[in-house]
């Protein structure tokens, strides 16, 4: 198998290794040790790889790795740095809510939540559905991430 030699900018810090030629983001930064971002379809569907692309949601399953070249990325390891206890106020309010039950949706439902609220997304129910429409969660039935992302997004935001 051939191989190539790439850096990759992740979570601030660049990354040089050698990977199979055509590799995906979402191996390539599993590789590197960013085991938060999970592969559930492989197709694109769940949204469990979701990352951020230049601060863009991206489903990593769907990216080479190459096409992150020059990009920031960032992972679900990131999502809360800067914040108490490294938590994103909507990482608390997830386990606050019980809006985490198996978790494997978990770390993209973070990405994507914390996404919404950054960017001043709307909290109304259309739009936080809308949101978290590229995310499958078989557990929560979603209420309880919708409740977080409404607490975290609250008066104090
Ligand atoms: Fe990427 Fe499901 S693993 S969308
Ligand atoms: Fe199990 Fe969402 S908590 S899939």
């Amino acid at each position: 198998m051939r191989h190539e030699e790439l850096t990759l900018e992740i979570n601030g810090d660049l990354r040089t290794a050698s990977f199979p030629t055509g590799i995906r983001l979402l191996d390539a930064i599993r590789r590197l040790g960013y085991t938060g971002t999970k592969e559930g379809c492989g197709e694109g569907e769940c949204g469990a790889c979701t990352v951020l692309l230049d601060g863009r949601p991206v489903n990593s399953c769907l990216v080479y790795a190459k096409q992150a070249l020059g990009k920031r990325i960032r992972t679900v390891e990131a999502i809360g740095a800067g914040y108490p206890e490294g938590l994103h106020p909507f990482q608390r309010a997830l386990v606050e809510a019980g809006g985490v039950q198996c978790g494997f949706c978990t770390p993209g439902i973070v990405v994507i939540g914390a996404h919404h609220l950054d960017s001043g997304g709307s909290l109304e129910d259309a739009d936080i559905r809308q949101a978290l429409s590229g995310n499958l969660c078989r557990c929560t039935g979603y209420a309880k991430i919708m409740e977080a992302l409404r607490r975290a997004g609250g008066p104090a935001r």
